[in-house]
């Protein structure tokens, strides 16, 4: 294949940001190239004009070139509840979620879905995300093999869950394990498929179905896992009366020995001290899902408290809970929320946290999150000049940070003006 070489100003993070003034934290050439060949980044830099005579020049002059954005935590199942009017998280989930997710039994239903997921995620600029499926193993098949037909890093797995739920989302605990397994031999480490294992949350799995997920965890120790926790105070409640003798909430899922550093645990909201202190022994990792939290009106995270304990963390949509499938407008609800708490999330980690530090969050970042040689060619060009308005304002920008900051508060889809997949560009060759 032909190289392809794009030009534009090049910007990645190679450490968590310590403040505004951190240039040490990050790569950044104003005119500068990255050569892709076969997917990968072969070399990144000034801009020299010296390239080989096959290779394909796109000039992004003026834009900027990013490392694919990523999402940690979405369901891709609730495309069609985004907006849906509750009081709160268990009204939410049993009134539209549970309702709609009954639709991908249905393999039709479930392809088309998936297949326009993958149109939002690369609209969007994302091009790693961990996903949910719904319980039905159709409902993977349909996600693994949209991602696999544009070839995009993903994560993903079947939902397990066997009660508190319509008797047609209902697994069993042999029926999930079985199920869950027979999809890991089919899509795990085919292409760039990663398969996480799924029970949903505690509320919606039996004892006997986690320990059928320890078990799957056990015989499959490099797997994802991706749970809930500590979203909701009922939902707490809910869960500790379900598992009774168990100190907390997290506990659950330490007692069928579900935490590590490839665990994703979505929200971490309410947490007690000795669940921070387990998350941060166990490496697991707290997922942010800031307009998640905010539209469902579970809470407002605490990143400050866990960053202090030396938490791991990401940060992500939750769609359909979340209620936009752009990092840029989940980033700017997460400068609210922590506004709102006394804390500050400058712009620089921001961007930090949508590329290489949920790389890092996903145990991702030796493929994907830097604009780097030998990493996989997935990069995003942002324009933060993309509306009107935002040109305007753009006059009297004079700093990265400050653009960065732009592109955040007022950027959406429209800031992206092409997602890079495998060294591809996608959102150009979208219809409509
Ligand atoms: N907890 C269990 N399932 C879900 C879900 O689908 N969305 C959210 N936000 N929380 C959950
Ligand atoms: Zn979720």
């Amino acid at each position: 294949m032909a190289r392809r070489l794009l030009r534009g100003r090049v910007l990645s993070f190679v450490s968590e940001p310590q403040g505004l003034d951190d240039t040490d934290s990050y790569r950044y050439w104003d005119d500068g190239e990255v050569e892709i060949e076969d997917g990968k980044i072969v070399s990144v830099g000034p801009f020299d004009g010296t390239q080989h005579a096959d290779t394909e020049i796109i000039d992004h002059r003026g834009k900027l070139i990013l490392p694919g954005l990523i999402d940690p935590h979405i369901h891709f199942p609730q495309m069609q509840v985004i907006g849906s009017y509750a009081a709160n998280l268990l009204e939410w989930l049993n009134t539209y979620t549970f309702v709609e997710e009954q639709r991908f039994a249905e393999e039709a239903h479930a392809t088309r879905i998936a297949s326009r997921f993958f149109d939002e995620m690369i609209r969007h600029g994302t091009t790693t995300a961990a996903a949910y499926c719904s319980v039905h193993p159709q409902s993977v098949d349909a996600f693994f093999g949209e991602a696999a037909k544009r070839d995009m890093l993903m994560v993903g797995g079947k939902v397990m869950m066997d009660r508190n739920a319509p008797e047609a989302l209902r697994d069993t605990p042999q029926s999930g394990y079985d199920d869950s397994k027979a999809l890991i031999g089919k899509w795990h480490g085919k292409g760039r498929a990663h398969y996480a294992i799924t029970p949903r949350f505690a509320i919606t799995s039996t004892p006997e179905q986690m320990e059928m997920a320890e078990a799957l965890a056990r015989e499959f120790p490099d797997l994802h896992i991706q749970t809930h926790v500590d979203e909701n105070l009922d939902e707490i409640v809910f869960a500790k009366e379900l598992f009774p003798n168990l100190p907390d909430y997290l506990g659950i899922y330490e007692r069928y020995h579900l935490l590590g550093p490839k665990t994703l645990l979505g929200h971490c909201i309410h947490m007690t001290h000795r669940e921070v202190e387990i998350l941060a022994e166990t490496r697991s990792v707290a997922v942010w899902c800031p307009t998640s939290n905010l539209f469902i009106g579970s809470g407002l995270f605490d990143h400050d408290r866990l960053h202090a304990h030396g938490v791991r963390m990401g940060v992500a949509t939750d769609v359909g809970g979340g209620s936009s499938y752009s990092m840029l407008r989940t980033l700017d609800e997460g400068y609210k929320v922590l506004q709102l708490r006394g804390q500050r999330l400058n712009p620089l980690r921001s961007f930090y946290m949508m590329t290489l530090g949920n790389a890092r969050a996903m145990s991702l970042d030796d493929r994907i999150g830097a604009v780097e040689a030998g990493k996989d060619a997935d990069l995003v060009v942002l324009d933060a000049r993309a509306t009107p308005q935002m040109a305007l304002r753009m006059e009297a920008v004079g700093s990265l940070a400050n653009e960065l900051f732009l592109l955040q508060t007022c950027g959406d889809d429209r800031a992206v003006v092409e997602t890079y997949v495998a060294g591809k560009p996608m959102k150009s060759a979208l219809a409509g």
